[in-house]
C-alpha cells in the first residue's frame, strides 16, 4: 500500500456513524448526566453488547463531548472513564480510576485505601459520571464470592460518590447483577447495544442502512448488481452479525481488493471474498453469507465466527 492508500484506509476507519442503537445508548448516558446536573438525581445504567458493537467508541465520543479541563489549581474531569483490565480484582478497578484521576502512585496501598483515595480525588476533580468499560472483566474469572465482593464494592463506591455510574460490557456482565441483589436494584436501567430493537424496522433494513452509510464513505462505489436490496440486507446481517466492527472489517477488506486491482466498482462477490479473507477463513460456499448457496442462518455455532461470547475474528 502506498501513502495515499493508507490515508484512504485511515479516513474510512475513523468514520463513525450515528446508527440507532449507538444513538439510543449515547442519549441514555447523556440523559443521566443532564438529570444529575439539573436535579442531583443519581441513576445508573448497564450497557451491554457483544464485542464490536461500539461500546468503547461510544465512551470515546462521550469523553470528547465532556473533556477533562486542566486548570491552574486543579483538573476538572466531568466524566471518568475507567476500562477494567482483564482478570481484574477490585483493587485493579480502583487503580484504573486512580490512574485516570492523576494519582501519582495508583498501585499503592490496600484495596480500601485505594478506593478511599479514588473517592477523594474524584470529588476533587468534580467527577459527575463514572464509565466502567469492560465491566465483564471484573467477573470473568470470579466465582460467586468474588462477584459479591465486586458488587459490594461498586455499591459502596456509587453510594459514596453519589454520581451516576455506567457499566459497559459483554452481555454476560448481567450475571454480575444477578448474584447481587443490592446492585441489581441500583442498575434497573439496562440497554443492549444491538441492531434490531426497533419493532417497526426489520433488522435487515437497519443492517442495510448501516452498510450503505459505510459504503458511501468508500472511495470505490458499491453495486449490488442483480441482487435485491432486501436480500443484500439479509446477507449483510448474517455476514456481520449486526456488529459495526464487522461491517467495517468487511468493507475495508473489499476496499483493499478494489484498490489492489484498480476496480471502479465493488460487487457482492468482492464481499464474498472479503468475508473469507477478513472474517472467517472457513467461510466458503454455504458458510459464506455472500455466496449464492448460503444457508441464511446465524453463524453462531461452535467454531463459527459469531459464536456467543467467543473472541470473534477481526475484533479489536
Ligand atoms: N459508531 C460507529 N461508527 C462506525 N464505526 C464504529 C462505530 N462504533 C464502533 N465502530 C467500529 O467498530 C470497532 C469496534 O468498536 P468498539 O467500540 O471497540 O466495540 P466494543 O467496545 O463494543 O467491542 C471500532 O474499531 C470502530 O472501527
Ligand atoms: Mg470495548
Amino acid at each position: 500500500m502506498n501513502h495515499r492508500d493508507f490515508e484512504v484506509f485511515g479516513a474510512f476507519d475513523a468514520e463513525y456513524l450515528l446508527f440507532p442503537p449507538f444513538v439510543a445508548a449515547s442519549d441514555a448516558i447523556e440523559r443521566l448526566l443532564m438529570q444529575f446536573r439539573l436535579t442531583g438525581m443519581v441513576e445508573n445504567l448497564l450497557l451491554t453488547g457483544e464485542s464490536g458493537t461500539g461500546k468503547t467508541t461510544l465512551c470515546r465520543t462521550i469523553l470528547q463531548k465532556y473533556p477533562k479541563q486542566v486548570n491552574v489549581d486543579r483538573d476538572v474531569i466531568p466524566v471518568l472513564f475507567a476500562p477494567i483490565p482483564p482478570a481484574a480484582t477490585i483493587g485493579g478497578a480502583a487503580e484504573q480510576m486512580l490512574l485516570r484521576l492523576g494519582d501519582p502512585a495508583p498501585t499503592k496501598g490496600t484495596t480500601s485505601a485505594k478506593t478511599a483515595r479514588a473517592v477523594r480525588l474524584a470529588r476533587g476533580c468534580s467527577v459527575e459520571m463514572l464509565l466502567f468499560d469492560e465491566a465483564n472483566h471484573i467477573q470473568d474469572r470470579g466465582r460467586s464470592p468474588t462477584q459479591y465482593h465486586v458488587g459490594d464494592w461498586l455499591k459502596a463506591l456509587t453510594d459514596e460518590l453519589q454520581i451516576p455510574c455506567v457499566l459497559l460490557g459483554l452481555p454476560r456482565v448481567e450475571a454480575l447483577l444477578r448474584v447481587n441483589e443490592q446492585l441489581r436494584r441500583r442498575f434497573t436501567r439496562q440497554i443492549r447495544m444491538e441492531l434490531g430493537q426497533d419493532p417497526d424496522v426489520a433488522v435487515e433494513t437497519e443492517c442495510l442502512q448501516l452498510f450503505n452509510s459505510l459504503a458511501h464513505a468508500l472511495p470505490i462505489r458499491f453495486d449490488p448488481g442483480n441482487m435485491s436490496w432486501s436480500e443484500l440486507g439479509q446477507r449483510v446481517r448474517f455476514g456481520t452479525d449486526g456488529r459495526v466492527a464487522f461491517f467495517k472489517v468487511l468493507l475495508s477488506q473489499a476496499l483493499r481488493f478494489g484498490m489492489a486491482n484498480s476496480l471502479d466498482v465493488l460487487t457482492v462477490s468482492d464481499l464474498e471474498e472479503a468475508f473469507t479473507a477478513a472474517i472467517w477463513p472457513q467461510g466458503v460456499g454455504a458458510l459464506n453469507p455472500f455466496h449464492q448457496s448460503f444457508d441464511f442462518r446465524r453463524l453462531d455455532r461452535t467454531g463459527e465466527p459469531f459464536e456467543r461470547g467467543a473472541l470473534g475474528a477481526g475484533r479489536r
